[in-house]
């Protein structure tokens, strides 16, 4: 009986998850089977050539133009389930982490919150959807004991509050892009907090993520699994491709295969990637400091997830700036894979981080 049922029961446990990226769409279907995440399907789509553009530069398409993607990608990649989760680009929110007076009762609470949020976000409250974490404070000890706060803060303390703000518009944005490809979201977040799930497994020690996208690097630093701090360089691995063009007089196609091939070191030769990487690593730099400055506290270690953070010999590169331990995403260690697909998926791992960190979400909810 219970082998029948679990029969039945296999599709409706099949979830997806749905990342929206400037340069491509990316999928990842998992099952839950036994308590474990296994993988069923991936795929992506480039959205260059959709909008007449080339494979790994940032678009800017419509929603129309998105969701014939989306649906080709579903297709190609033999999507079986509509459940599905869904990522709101980091350009499109605003996260302010501000300090703020604690209230033990949570209507109070949240009155505190809405009032104190008008000031930091520059739109009237009616056109965002406000989301918060409170985040949780550690002495010393605790830290060291890898616990949670247990004594909690008093009336009248001041708590550290993330503020997250989407605008309706990019909801209703999605909103319509998944109606159209026929999918149902139960959620839409934040794209850093489905990288973090996928990402970041230390409890404790303070964690930089680096996500070189197409258009933009996003920079933040996980604590106890909450973002400490978080920032946007305008500079992504997009520019590491017309860099190269440029200076070699290539066509973007060619460049973008030659950066492929070669990264940081090879293409280097021209002097070009490394010219765009010391841009962002300065910025990056930044933020570091203003982190460590105001946290007293030293990050442990960085990874790098986005489809430029598996550039070659970026890991060397970034080692001889920032003497800290240095490792690039494995998302897809946290699913069940057959073995033989485990090199490929590790390869590949980094541009999936967040549609395999939605998945992951969306399987918690069945
Ligand atoms: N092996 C590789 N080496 C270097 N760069 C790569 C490699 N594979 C992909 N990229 C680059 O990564 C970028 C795409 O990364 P990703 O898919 O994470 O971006 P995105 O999510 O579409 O963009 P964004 O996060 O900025 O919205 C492209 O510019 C692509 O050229
Ligand atoms: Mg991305």
């Amino acid at each position: 009986m219970a082998f029948f049922s679990d029969l039945f029961a296999k599709k409706e446990k099949s979830v997806l998850g749905v990342d929206i990226g400037t340069s491509s769409l990316k999928v990842v279907q998992l099952r839950k089977e036994r308590g474990q995440a296994v993988l069923e399907t991936y795929g992506e789509l480039s959205l260059g050539p959709y909008g007449g553009g080339e494979v790994g530069q940032a678009t800017n398409l419509s929603a129309e133009q998105i969701t014939q993607t989306l649906k080709d990608l579903i297709r190609e990649a033999k999507v079986t389930t509509v459940s599905c989760g869904v990522s709101i680009p980091y350009s499109r929110s605003l996260l302010t982490l501000v300090s703020l007076p604690y209230r033990s009762d949570a209507k109070e609470q949240r009155t505190v919150i809405e009032l104190e949020a008008r000031k930091y976000i520059p739109v009237p409250a009616s056109e965002v959807q406000l989301d918060w974490f409170i985040v949780p404070k550690m002495n010393p000890s605790q830290v060291i004991a890898g616990e949670e706060g247990s004594s909690g803060p008093v009336r009248g303390e001041n708590v550290d509050v993330l503020l997250v703000a989407v605008h309706n518009d990019e909801l209703s944005r999605l909103q319509s892009i998944v109606a159209g490809a026929n999918l149902a979201a139960s959620f839409y977040e934040l794209e850093i907090f489905s990288t973090i799930r996928a990402v970041v497994d230390d409890p404790v020690r303070p964690i930089m993520v680096i996500d070189v996208g197409a258009a933009s690097t996003k920079v933040y630093v996980v604590e106890h699994g909450v973002v400490a701090l978080s920032h946007a360089i305008s500079v992504g691995s997009q520019d590491v491709t017309r860099a190269i063009a440029v200076s070699g007089n290539l066509s973007i196609a060619r460049a973008e295969e030659l950066k492929k091939e070669e990264g940081i070191a090879g293409a280097g030769a021209l002097g070009s990637p490394e010219l765009i990487f010391s841009r962002i690593f300065s910025e990056v730099r930044r933020v570091l400091i203003q982190y460590e400055t105001a946290h007293k506290k030293s990050v442990a270690a960085i990874i790098f997830t986005g489809g430029g953070g598996v550039t070659k010999e970026l890991g060397a590169y970034a080692k001889n700036i920032f003497s800290i331990e240095m490792r690039v995403a494995d998302p897809f260690a946290k699913t069940e894979a057959p073995a033989f697909m485990r090199p490929v998926l590790e390869e590949i791992g980094p541009e999936f981080a967040v549609a395999v960190g939605l998945a992951l979400r969306k399987l918690e909810e069945t």
